[in-house]
């Protein structure tokens, strides 16, 4: 049987010790065994977002979070700023769109950060706006965007909200909740948490949750009250996702004892190395404001980023992503999240180099592999 690696951007590799966590027995979800670890998860919860606010779970992907705060800060008719900086912009206003809520969109172009003065112009011009949706890292084009200078613009405007997907950025480099002022903050078991997917995580703000009492949209399962109330009486308002929920625990566990800023250390080690391999190569990142999350290249001139991801896949047991919408074929993207260490990454690039060769892109073969080595062996 081949060996496979899973480098993706989600899902990613979950550890031996975390399926084996979440393939204990189940326990009722609504005993005082459940109860106490659930506390114990919220607590670390917060720990993980850096917030006092509550942080509630859905048994669903990272959409469900972002649908989740749409339909409970916004109703029909309402109107709202969304930054779209790749597909997973596009998201926002699509879920905007299905619910009624008027999308007043800012296009930036795939790979760069959104601009704060087209921000604050966009604030002004539309002062009824009640939340402006962005995503802290774009995973289609591995940009990260500048939540914290957009958080500040949103200080003193009273009524205007601030929802972050942070699908990809949350556990992965340093993201404030409570000190930057932000009032959504979302993300999914199957990225930094390195998880099986199937966890949406969303903190909410005292600001967000006095829209979701206002909020006429049409919504059950994802409503930020009914969860609210469930927090209070130490339970979930639905049978929650028990077996992922035991793995968040173990997890959450291990971040606090690694201390976030290690975790943070940990994926900006992995993406400086493999960034040195891809210098090496002569190869280019497709943004200028890459995040730790993901290292996102540029296919060369000629060979298709499909048939690329595809031989690696197929061929080698070795999982990238390629790209999605206009970048479809143009780029691959590596990951830097999951249960990885800097060998996975020497191995993820000494596939791309194999497989740019095969395809007919002359590189010499190390050369990428010994810059990451060099970078990983130097003392730091
Ligand atoms: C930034 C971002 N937002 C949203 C999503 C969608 O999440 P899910 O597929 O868990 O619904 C993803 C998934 O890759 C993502 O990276």
């Amino acid at each position: 049987m081949q060996k496979r690696y899973l480098m993706a951007p989600g899902p990613v590799a979950v550890a031996p010790e975390i399926l084996a966590k979440m393939s204990e027995p189940i326990i009722h979800h609504r005993s005082p065994q459940f109860s106490a670890i659930l506390q114990r998860i919220r607590e670390d919860l917060k720990y993980l977002f850096q917030t006092q606010n509550d942080v509630i779970m859905f048994a669903s992907s990272g959409t469900g979070g972002m649908e989740a705060s749409v339909v409970n800060l916004l109703s029909p008719g309402d109107t709202a700023i969304v930054i779209r900086a790749g597909k997973f912009g596009e998201r926002w206003t699509e879920l905007c769109e299905a619910y009624g809520i008027k999308a007043v969109n800012i296009d930036v172009p795939w790979g760069d950060a959104a601009d704060i003065s087209v921000v604050e112009q966009t604030l002004n011009a539309f002062p009824e706006a009640k939340a402006v949706f962005m995503q802290a890292h774009e995973t289609s084009t591995g940009a990260k965007q500048p939540v914290k200078e957009i958080a500040a613009l949103l200080k003193n405007r009273e009524n205007t909200v601030l929802a972050v997907d942070a699908i990809t950025a949350l556990g992965v480099y340093e993201l404030k909740t409570d000190e930057w002022g932000l009032d959504v903050v979302v993300t999914g078991s199957q990225k930094a948490l390195a998880l099986p997917p199937g966890l949406a995580l969303v903190s909410v703000s005292e600001k967000a949750m006095n829209l979701a009492k206002k909020s006429t949209s049409p919504r059950y399962y994802f409503n930020f009250l009914s969860e609210k109330k469930a927090v209070a009486k130490q339970t979930t308002a639905f049978t929650p996702a028990v077996s992922l929920i035991m793995g968040l625990g173990t997890v959450l566990e291990d971040i606090k004892k690694t201390g976030l800023e290690a975790v943070f250390a940990h994926h900006a080690r992995l993406a400086a190395g493999t960034r040195a391999a891809v210098s090496a190569l002569g190869l280019e990142l497709y943004t200028r404001v890459p995040s730790e999350a993901v290292t996102v290249v540029k296919t060369p001139d000629g060979i298709d980023g499909q048939a690329l991801v595809k031989k690696l896949r197929e061929e080698y047991g070795i999982t990238i992503a390629g790209g999605q919408g206009q970048a479809k074929g143009k780029i691959f993207r590596i990951s830097h999240m999951g249960h990885l260490s800097e060998w996975d990454m020497i191995i993820a690039i000494a596939a791309v180099e194999r497989g740019l060769n095969n395809l007919g892109f002359s590189i010499e073969l190390g050369r990428g592999v010994a810059a990451a080595q060099k970078y990983f062996a130097a003392d730091r």
